[in-house]
């Protein structure tokens, strides 16, 4: 059967050493200009760009494989959804889960959170119980948990950082309680960077029975994830931040407790059977796509998978390490430039505060010299608080950015220090 999307081992020829600039020619938008000039894109943490091997399969998907999912007897809904379920195989590899029945899909890193709080956390969490989040977190990774502990009754605990934004791990076990049900914590922070020691976490976190969910928006987009390897019980991701469409995203989770979580959502896709005095569930991951899924999603996300899958991981980790490292320098040039997150472990995320000038003029005047970067709390209002600052300007690279990027940012920089003299 042929699904018309590419298979794995099909993408783009394999590449070593790295060569950005063929990477570069991937992704048809880095060749627009803005304001004049040629784009400068620093904006991946907010959402990516998209290779033409993704842009092609969607469109190759609907010119050739357009049907429902899951219940057609007829060849073309047969097609459709081996597209679909190629797709969740794609990500399960990516993500080093030991069966795609473990991956779910959702709309993305908010929904998953969202589902599992309104599950699992429904289910196991109860008044007095406490859940343990991180001084970090994205908001999506705060607000669904602070629902849950005043629906139950529940404390929400928050491990601190350090003026670096780095976790005090230190205390960690004084913050895992006899009463700690859950562990929230995000693998590499969207705001300043940090790269959190996960494994770590996990093993203190199981020596006491309690679970960890992951919150991987911003890890996966720079390499495979072994889920295995961290021992996490949930890992969540969003397609549109790794280089697939958006409205797509993954929830992995563990089998066992997959199992035992309640449905999210009634409807359509998710049931065995159906009468008015009762309803039994299909098993996983169907229990919780109720409705017609995001089929489109799913094989544009397994396309950007496959992509992946064709690069030199450790050539990428390498160059954006060095891009990391030379913005890092670079930009510390600039007189009255504040960094905002200096953990020793980072992804390359930049969060920085001019002396004298409002983030959002930073991000205008770059703007101006076709420099894209995010200005604002970028969802983490803790943090900006934390830091003392309202917002902080961002740029955040990705395996398609190079030195020049880096080169035009602080030549805006120096732009944005003349208008603002
Ligand atoms: C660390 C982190 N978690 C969660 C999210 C939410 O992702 P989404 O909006 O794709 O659901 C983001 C998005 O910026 C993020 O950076």
């Amino acid at each position: 059967m042929t699904t018309g999307v590419e298979r794995p081992g099909t993408a783009a020829a394999v590449r070593t050493p790295f060569d950005v600039e063929r990477v570069r020619a991937d992704f048809p938008l880095l060749g627009r200009s803005m304001r004049g000039k040629a784009l400068v894109y620093l904006d991946t943490a907010a959402s990516s760009q998209k290779p033409r091997h993704v842009i092609d399969a969607i469109h190759r998907y609907y010119e050739t494989l357009n049907a429902n999912v899951h219940r057609g007897v007829y060849q073309l809904s047969e097609e459709a959804t081996a597209a679909y379920e190629w797709g969740r195989a794609m990500i399960a590899r990516y993500l080093g889960a030991p069966s795609p029945a473990e991956v779910v899909f959702v709309r993305g890193t908010t929904e998953a959170i969202n589902l599992v709080a309104s599950t699992f956390g429904r289910r196991r969490v109860a008044a007095g119980d406490e859940v343990l989040i991180t001084a970090m977190e994205h908001h999506s990774n705060i607000v669904p948990w602070q629902m849950l502990c005043e629906e139950k009754g529940a404390r929400l605990r928050v491990l601190p950082i350090n003026d670096r934004g780095e976790l005090l791990l230190e205390e960690l076990a004084a913050f895992l309680s006899r009463r700690t049900k859950l562990v929230s914590v995000v693998h590499a922070s969207n705001s300043l960077g940090t790269i959190n020691p996960i494994k770590e976490i996990v093993r203190q976190a199981h020596a006491r029975g309690v679970p960890v969910f992951v919150d991987g928006a911003q890890a996966a987009p720079h390499g495979p994830v072994d889920v295995q390897d961290l021992d996490c019980d949930f890992y969540a991701i969003s397609g549109h931040k790794m280089f697939g469409p958006t409205g797509i995203g993954v929830l992995f989770g563990k089998r066992a407790l997959l199992d035992e979580m309640p449905p999210y959502q009634g409807g359509g896709e998710m049931i065995r059977s159906v009468t008015f005095e009762k309803t039994t569930f299909a098993p996983i991951p169907m229990k919780f796509e109720a409705g017609t899924p995001n089929i489109e999603g799913a094989v544009g996300l397994g396309a950007a998978v496959d992509y992946l899958h064709q690069l030199d991981w450790p050539a990428v980790a390498a160059h954006e390490a060095d891009l990391l490292a030379y913005a890092t320098a670079q930009l510390g040039t600039v007189p009255g430039l504040r960094f905002v997150g200096t953990a020793e472990h980072k992804a390359p995320v930049i969060s920085f505060v001019l002396d004298g000038v409002h983030p959002h003029d930073i991000g205008t005047v770059l703007d101006q010299e076709g420099v894209a970067v995010r200005t604002g709390h970028h969802c983490t209002q803790p943090v900006m608080d934390f830091f003392g600052v309202p917002a902080t300007a961002r740029a955040s690279f990705a395996l398609y950015n190079t030195r020049d990027d880096v080169d035009r940012l602080l030549a805006g920089l120096r732009q944005v220090r003349k208008v603002f003299a």
